[in-house]
């Protein structure tokens, strides 16, 4: 495949320049102070999502140059191969085409296939919703990874659309003490195991539906075919393990970018099929809005081109995620997959080592619990670590005065960080709590915030499904611009391999009696630690 690998650009070259001449030294305070336009300058407004890019370290100048990158990097061709079905997940030849299952009937490719499924899992999700007639009070979705992560995102984030009478379960974990805890509370009679693996193969999934299987039969459970159902491109694999009612999906779906297709069941079974047509609406439109807008006003791109500049000329290797959003707990989760497994790459599309980094490390917690645990370290830290602030202005629940704390935190931290402490501000408050042993100026060094600290917010009106599904639609293109201009192959994951491999050897040598070959060409630490974890 033919590309483009940003280092080999002249913008490239000019935002080295830009980022040694000013980039590097650009003070957020003094760049408000000098710029009365700047809120607006940055400002974007995008389908379900409006961002404020101000608080960032760029300037109009350097925004010019990022998206004069992105243009002779060809990421407008880039984008349209994608969403033209091209085989740009060149290592694996497959198209790349999750925005293909949210395209409304009759406008993406594959329409038919798509709809038809969708139509029957959505029918299907209706008659589980249908409590009084199907009886069914617990749903367990056992997968992992993207077989896990989306749903188990989605369903908290849309509990205020969630069907009263059941409870959603995900168990994706190898380590029993996930299974075996769910399992406890539910009852054969009442419970619905979806068996959601791409693979059909993964072994954590397999080891899980296995447990479950014989749990059920063990209490009594009559009918695993009305039990159990699979969601899965390997449909041979899913009868072998005696399911019957399956729902398909195709291999240029990839696992990371999967909650859209039918592994969305347990999404659908949870909010119902108006409101899951609805999160692929919200997706479709922010689709639309990266398929179309100019790459200045396009909030994927800019977001992107925001983590390629941190990335590449800041040198930051890691991003925060700060939910203002209980029901958004899981979304550093999700993103951890979505942007680390897909852009945590160190060679490009020929092969070629990369000179330069790649993925950051993304995490989070839902503020405001994050602020009584690490926002220590990223007011005073060391470290710079740019941080991404989501608020949602419209709470479903009744305590205005709590959204309102939860706002105001939001945009308090964002302006601390920013704004700071001086030293000599410091030494005019009274700190009731500061020792009396210590001299004033160095309380008030520990009391000072170095400020300057960059940040993104991104805001929703509400947390439906339409503005949840723009908001996942915008990671997954701004994962795929930082992509495709690194030029690396973002959709397969070869890293996940080699452990697989290794614990496909180690698993007989732990299960077996202890025997002195037990060691037998492993190194030295692996085979301490199996023998420490083998002995009586
Ligand atoms: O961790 C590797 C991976 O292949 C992910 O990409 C994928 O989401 C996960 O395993 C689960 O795979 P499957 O859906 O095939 O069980």
């Amino acid at each position: 495949m033919n590309f483009t690998r940003c280092d080999t650009t002249a913008a490239w070259a000019a935002l080295q320049a830009h980022f040694g001449a000013q980039g590097c030294h650009l003070d957020l305070r003094e760049a408000f102070a000098r710029d009365p336009g700047r809120f607006d300058a940055f400002a974007l407004q995008a389908p379900e999502v409006f961002a404020d890019l101000s608080k960032n370290h760029w300037d109009l100048a350097t925004r010019g140059l990022l998206v004069e990158l992105a243009r002779e990097c060809g990421l407008e061709a880039r984008r349209d191969a994608m969403l033209a079905g091209a085989a740009i997940n060149t290592t694996e030849s497959r198209a790349v085409l999750h925005t293909a299952l949210r395209a409304p009937p009759g406008q993406g490719l594959f329409s038919d296939q798509v709809h038809g499924v969708l139509t029957r899992m959505l029918d299907f999700a209706e008659a589980v919703r249908d409590t009084s007639s199907s009886g069914i009070r617990h749903v367990v979705n056992i997968g992992i990874g993207g077989s896990d992560l989306g749903p188990q995102m989605v369903v908290p984030a849309l509990e205020a659309f969630g069907h009263p009478k059941l409870t959603l379960h995900f168990v994706s974990n190898v380590d029993g003490h996930d299974i075996t805890p769910v399992l406890r509370r539910l009852d054969p009679a009442q419970t619905l195991f979806i068996i959601a693996s791409k693979t059909f193969t993964t072994q954590e999934t397999l080891a899980n539906a296995a447990v479950a299987r014989d749990w059920f039969l063990a209490q009594g459970g009559t009918d695993i075919g009305r039990h159990f159902v699979g969601v899965t491109t390997n449909l041979p694999a899913a009868a072998a393990f005696g399911i019957h009612t399956t729902f398909g999906f195709w291999d240029w779906v990839g696992g990371r970018y999967s909650l859209w297709s039918a592994i969305g069941l347990s999404i659908a079974i949870a909010i119902g099929a108006d409101h899951f047509r609805a999160l692929l609406a919200g997706a479709h439109a922010m689709d639309r809005h990266f398929a179309t807008a100019p790459l200045e006003t396009n909030l994927p791109v800019q977001l992107g081109l925001l983590d390629l500049w941190y990335r590449n000329f800041h040198g930051r290797t890691s991003r925060s995620v700060a939910p203002y959003h209980q029901g958004l707990k899981r979304l550093p989760a999700y993103l951890q997959q979505l942007e680390m497994e897909s852009n945590g790459k160190r060679v490009d599309l020929a092969g070629e080592p990369l000179p330069f980094g790649t993925s950051p490390v993304v995490w989070g917690e839902p503020g405001t619990n994050g602020q009584h645990a690490y926002f220590q370290m990223l007011h005073q830290g060391s470290d710079v670590i740019p941080v991404e602030f989501i608020a949602v202005k419209h709470a479903t629940h009744p305590h205005a005065d709590l959204q309102a704390k939860a706002l105001a935190n939001c945009l308090a931290q964002s302006a601390a960080l920013m704004l700071g402490k001086t030293t000599e501000a410091a030494l005019t408050e009274s700190a009731p709590t500061a020792s009396a042993e210590l001299g004033e100026l160095t309380v008030a060094r520990h009391r000072s915030f170095p400020g300057n600290r960059p940040s993104t917010t991104l805001l929703l009106d509400r947390l439906t499904p339409h503005a949840l599904g723009a908001l996942i639609a915008l990671y997954e293109h701004r994962v795929f611009t930082s992509g495709a201009l690194w030029g690396i192959n973002s959709f397969d994951q070869w890293g996940v391999e080699l452990g697989k491999a290794l614990a496909g050897d180690l698993l007989p040598r732990l299960a077996g009696p202890a025997s002195a070959a037990d060691g037998d060409g492993l190194d030295a630490s692996t085979a301490g630690l199996l023998a420490w974890l083998k002995s009586a």
